[in-house]
């Protein structure tokens, strides 16, 4: 199957990033055609009065990418500022998109309200969802990974397929299905959402001395105060990174051993950064073998094998709108 997804630079990757995106898709690569790219036009639309190099933060990301596991020789890489085509294509979806369908959009709505501290009123913004669509018909996605917010965004997509299939008569896109990834949400160590801005993450290029640090302060049941007092491990943080990341014996022994009050809370804490491990030990030893320019060259790559679709699809896109003529 056919399948793009991007994601837009906004710093180095959590171990939330990993379990929710990024481990899927690895797992996709190895049976379908994917295409992953660098969404920095969208990471413009929430962040253009901030001062940062997008080119760095994008390179990252894919060092990011390339370590957990994503690999270039089965997967195109790409960067959509460098294909120009996703530009050229959302003019020409913008002219058939009604506003109603981008006002009413629910994931708008709802960021509008969650980014007080931002001036995000303007076209960029509320034509995110068309700058979205482009990315995914211009290859001719059938699938799209995507996590829930992201279904709205997913639904214009096919309803912009929909429409220019009918006002040009010409049916050369596909209509992407989405694929939602199954994700237990994998808060931060303070128990809020895993994010930058609260400090609270673990990041994929930590050390091990950096994850052992984080959790060994993070708080857990806070009725354990003797290492015999029996503990309740759904109130407790350290539990649900267990359920994340440890196999299903650990699991049940843990919440057995915890509730008997048979285990301390440093012990629980050392098996959880155990596994922690287990899924940025090896991340570690590729990022070794990794360096600026090879990751240039990765991209550059990319861009090319991209590049190529990109045109093709938009010399159809063209004599359908100019020439109403159709071929697919
Ligand atoms: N909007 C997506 C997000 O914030 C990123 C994105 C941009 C994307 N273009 C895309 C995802 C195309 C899938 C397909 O997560
Ligand atoms: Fe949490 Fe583990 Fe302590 Fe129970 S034993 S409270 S699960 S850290």
């Amino acid at each position: 199957m056919k399948i793009v997804s991007g994601m837009r630079p906004t710093g180095k990757l959590h171990l939330g990033h990993y379990l929710g995106v990024i481990r899927n898709w690895v797992e996709l690569q190895k049976e379908n055609d994917c295409r992953f790219f660098v969404a920095d036009w969208h990471a413009l639309s929430t962040s253009y009065e901030e001062k940062q190099n997008l080119k760095e933060l994008g390179l990252e990301l894919v060092m990011d990418w390339i370590a957990a596991g994503i690999d270039p020789q089965r997967s195109t890489i790409f960067v959509q500022s460098s294909i120009k085509e996703h530009a050229e294509l959302y003019v020409l979806l913008n002219m058939i998109t009604p506003l109603g369908w981008l006002e009413r959009n629910p994931t708008y709505k709802d960021q509008l309200e969650q980014m007080k501290n931002k001036e995000i009123h303007t076209a960029g913004f509320l034509t995110y969802p068309v700058l979205q669509a482009a990315d995914i018909i211009l290859y001719g996605a059938e699938g799209v990974p995507i996590g829930e917010d992201q279904r709205p965004h997913l639904e214009i997509t096919r309803e912009i397929v929909r429409r220019f299939h009918h006002l040009f008569g010409c049916e050369i896109f596909t209509e992407p299905k989405e694929m939602l990834t199954p994700m237990a949400r994998l808060p931060g160590l303070d128990g809020r959402k895993m994010s930058k801005s609260y400090n609270n993450a673990i990041y994929l290029t930590d050390t091990s001395e950096d994850v052992w640090q984080k959790l060994r302060t993070a708080k857990t049941d806070p009725q354990r105060v003797r290492r015999n007092d029996p503990g309740n491990p759904e109130v407790c943080l350290v539990f649900d990174y267990h359920k994340a990341l440890s196999d299903d014996t650990t699991v049940q022994k843990i919440d057995a051993d915890c509730r008997a009050g048979a285990i301390g809370c440093i012990d629980c804490k050392k098996i959880c950064a155990a596994s922690i491990e287990r899924v940025l030990e090896p991340m570690r030893e590729r990022r070794l073998k990794l360096d600026k320019k090879g990751i240039e060259k990765i991209i550059e790559d990319g861009n090319e094998k991209a590049k190529e679709e990109a045109s093709s699809m938009m010399g159809r896109v063209n004599d359908a709108v100019f020439e109403i003529s159709c071929h697919r």
